[in-house]
């Protein structure tokens, strides 16, 4: 199949890139700065000259406390961009699967958000995924959109680098408690979206690691993992300032994916394999 992927240079993009060459699959990918996704004509033109199958659509802007600072400009980008995206896909008849967040959710619920459920962003990150999904939902002729959360990838900079950078350098460690999701790594979810595309069912979609967690206890798994005895202080949200404010309790139940056969690993043994790699390198 011709499929284009938005944002293939980012965590998603590049871990689909190397799962869907394997497949055999002929790729284009659209990114900054050659790419840019607010160009309506840009995205127009790009997707009539390839002509693709599916668009999976992993381009946004990602920094939620950039977000936080800038609303509009967050709308502009995810919201607008996504109706760039979702327009060509109608232009040229392609399946658009869009990928969208935990964050859409308001974190007031006290068990995992299905797939259904209201959606109630609390933050301008989260307000800017909710008009692209609503976007996608109204313009695209046939779409998925499929939410994740706490996304992890080798290579940059991630909250399990963090917490090992710290705790090898003796730094403080003071960790959220009531910051509750499932972490996903991108590799596992990119085989997953694979699955998906290949049953081809519309809807909406929750594909992430089983099982949740907060980032306390995330992050104490982290340091059991590599064998270290830092010891973490267990925080709460209101004493650790930043722009954005998360949802507090948002794990995503993955319920219309595993309908269909579609289910990852749990996050403890995602976890494992990536921080095995990790201290391999
Ligand atoms: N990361 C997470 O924890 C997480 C959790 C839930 C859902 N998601 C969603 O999953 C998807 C993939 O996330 P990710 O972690 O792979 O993000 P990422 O690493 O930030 O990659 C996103 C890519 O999109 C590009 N981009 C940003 N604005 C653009 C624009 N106007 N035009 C074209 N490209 C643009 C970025 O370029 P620059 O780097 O140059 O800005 C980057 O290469 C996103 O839709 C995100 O909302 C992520």
């Amino acid at each position: 199949m011709r499929i284009f992927i938005t944002g293939h240079k980012g965590q998603l993009g590049k871990a689909l890139r190397a799962s869907l060459v394997t497949e055999g699959h002929t790729l284009l990918g659209g990114d900054l700065p050659e790419w840019e996704m607010t160009n309506a004509d840009q995205v127009m033109e790009s997707l009539r000259v390839f002509s693709p199958d599916i668009v999976i659509h992993a381009a946004a802007l990602t920094d939620v406390d950039y977000c936080a600072g800038h609303p509009d400009e967050a709308v502009q980008v995810n919201g607008v961009g996504t109706y760039n995206v979702a327009l060509a896909c109608r232009e040229v008849n392609a399946l658009l699967v869009s990928i969208s967040t935990n964050e859409v959710f308001d974190g007031r619920a006290r068990q995992p958000y299905q797939e259904y459920d209201q959606r109630n962003p609390s933050n301008p990150y989260g307000y800017s995924k909710y008009v692209a999904e609503q976007v996608v939902e109204r313009i695209a002729p046939r779409y998925m959109i499929v939410r994740t959360a706490w996304l992890y990838a080798s290579g940059g900079v991630n909250f399990i680098h963090k917490i090992i950078a710290r705790a090898r350098s003796g730094s403080r460690l003071r960790v959220v408690t009531d910051e509750i999701s499932s972490p996903t790594c991108v590799t596992d979810l990119a085989v997953a979206l694979m699955d998906l595309i290949e049953i081809d069912r519309p809807g909406i979609y929750h594909l992430v690691n089983a099982g949740e967690c907060s980032r306390y206890h995330f992050a104490c798994e982290i340091l059991r993992l590599i064998g270290s005895d830092a010891s973490v202080e267990p925080i709460h949200l209101e004493d650790f300032e930043r722009p954005s404010m998360p949802p507090s309790y948002a794990p995503l139940a993955n319920v219309f994916g595993a309908a269909a056969g579609i289910e990852l690993r749990p996050w403890q043994e995602a976890l494992a394999e990536y921080v095995t790699q990790y201290e391999a390198q």
